[in-house]
């Protein structure tokens, strides 16, 4: 045995984060580390599961639609940020609308258009949704007919000819009366030959959309997290003051799958508040609150009947709340100590300090079931923000070359608080009148996220069969068990052996 023992787990990784630990290798069972085999399903909150343990943070430089789209098709999911400015609710709602309408099973409201209407609207509508099919129906919405962009190829500009004169009508049609599954719909596309299957009901009502380029994705993408009617699932982050119910209000009326109430201090007196407003408007909808560090913080969490709890205060790297207050929790000993608190087994996304692709384990061993990452997607092509060009001197050559940047940053950093400021917001006001716990740097632009993705993935398949089980779910509770057979607390030179590269 490699493991020093470790009879009470807590006090062994008191002021201890990712870098002070290895685990020890165990017996391995598994034959090909691969994540199209090994199970990675975990929780992310009481009522949602995802197949893959990772989550973008919700913040204005990680994640919006386009990474929210990306992580769910990978199998985690993204939190939108509300780092809009406020007042502003809809700019935040409609990054979720648009993750909402990337993939479905059945499109529940397919965009529409009458019959009489120009093909120079219907162009325009088109370009403007940015969908290939408008369902052609009546003032009573009864179905008349599909338009394609097929349908719109060589209009002469300025014509007066209509919808009507051009879409494939309904007794040329194939259809589905009432519900079908979508293993039965893509037979019938298949037989019949069409790209896309209008529902109607008995009177000729359209009540969804089925398109093969949906049916499709699903195949491609057997582990992407998706609800119950095949659309990808997404959450979005409120705050605890000011605009924050009307918010909630909203994301939850276009689809978010869950709403994180996130605020730095998750132990206060103001996320109580939060909590029991938002209970008391919006009854059991899925709700993730933090962020917390400490037994007590969880416990209280807990009590209050959230979902989920974010965990770390401190961790982050754009995040400088430990220099500048004092205050914060080591991560490891965050998740040790807020598991051990959670009676209720209430799941904890271990929420900051995540720099490399062995941590991601140790956030899930020491007490995550889901790990959120930020600053380890900074720079991808999914990342809002512009990417800047910046001269580089190379330190072989001195060259001076251009390099392509993107802007990480933390959400309390100064920058990201004057761009909120511009309209009243109380909460942003605060922290300013308390002074900034984040920083902004410039990270090199380095491509799309999914590749980083299915690295990290392949990296925790590697882990668990080192670790000696068949799941991440049978490492976690391995883990839990006999966590002396795996921990091993580093020297300063063990720590340099491991990670100094
Ligand atoms: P990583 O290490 O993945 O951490 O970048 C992401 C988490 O950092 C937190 N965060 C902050 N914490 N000041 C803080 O104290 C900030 O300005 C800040 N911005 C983000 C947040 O919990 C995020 O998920």
């Amino acid at each position: 045995m490699y493991a020093l023992r470790v009879p009470d787990l807590l006090t062994h990784v008191r002021g201890c984060t990712f870098d002070d630990f290895l685990f020890a290798p165990q017996y391995s069972v598994i034959e090909r580390r691969d994540p199209a085999t090994i199970d990675l399903s975990c929780r992310l909150s009481e009522h949602l599961t995802l197949k893959r343990p990772l989550v973008s943070a919700n913040m204005d430089t990680v994640t919006r639609a386009e990474m929210a789209i990306a992580i769910a098709e990978e199998g985690g999911i993204g939190i939108i940020d509300r780092g809009f400015r406020a007042g502003d609710i809809e700019p935040q709602v409609r990054e979720v609308e648009k993750v909402k309408r990337r993939q479905h099973g059945v499109i529940p409201d397919p965009y529409t258009i009458g019959a009489t209407t120009s093909l120079a609207e219907a162009a325009e509508r088109m370009r403007r949704t940015g969908v290939g099919t408008l369902v052609v129906v009546d003032g009573r919405n009864r179905l008349e007919g599909l338009l394609t962009t097929r349908d719109l190829r060589f209009i002469t500009p300025g014509t007066v000819d209509t919808v009507g004169s051009r879409m494939t009508p309904l007794d040329r049609l194939v259809l589905q009366q009432g519900g079908i599954s979508s293993a039965d719909a893509e037979q019938v596309m298949r037989t019949e030959k069409v790209k896309k299957l209008p529902l109607v009901d008995r009177d000729g009502t359209l009540v969804g959309l089925i398109t093969a380029k949906d049916l499709l994705k699903q195949r491609q993408m057997p582990f992407a997290t998706r609800d119950a009617q095949g659309r990808l699932r997404v959450g979005a982050a409120i705050g605890a003051k000011g605009d924050y119910l009307e918010r909630a209000a909203e994301l939850i009326r276009v689809g978010a799958d869950v709403v994180v109430i996130d605020i730095a201090h998750g132990h206060s007196v103001v996320m109580a508040r939060a909590i029991d407003a938002f209970r008391k408007r919006f009854g059991d909808i899925e709700l993730i609150a933090g962020n917390v560090a400490t037994a007590e913080g969880t416990r209280f969490l807990t009590e209050r009947g959230v979902n989920g709890i974010k965990v770390g205060i401190g961790p982050g790297g754009g995040c400088t709340t430990r220099l500048n207050t004092n205050f914060g929790v080591p991560q490891v000993e965050a998740l040790v100590a807020c598991r051990e608190a959670n009676d209720r087994r209430v799941p904890l996304i271990a929420d900051g300090g995540v720099k490399r692709d062995g941590a991601v384990l140790q956030a899930l061993l020491f007490g995550g079931d889901t790990v959120m990452l930020g600053s380890f997607f900074a720079g991808t092509t999914e990342t809002p923000g512009d990417t800047v060009q910046k001269a580089v001197v190379l330190p072989e050559s001195h060259r001076t070359v251009k390099v392509p940047f993107k802007v990480f940053r933390g959400m309390a950093s100064l920058q990201a608080i004057v761009d909120r400021l511009d309209v009243e917001d109380s909460e942003a006001a605060d922290v300013e009148a308390m002074g900034a716990e984040g920083t902004e740097v410039s990270v090199p632009a380095r491509g799309s996220v999914r590749p980083i993705i299915r690295n990290t993935l392949k990296h925790l398949c590697s882990s668990i069969s080192y670790g000696g089980a068949r799941s991440l779910c049978e490492l976690q509770e391995m883990f839990r068990k006999e966590p002396e057979r795996y921990v091993i607390r580093l020297t300063e030179a063990g720590r340099r052996e491991s990670f100094d590269r």
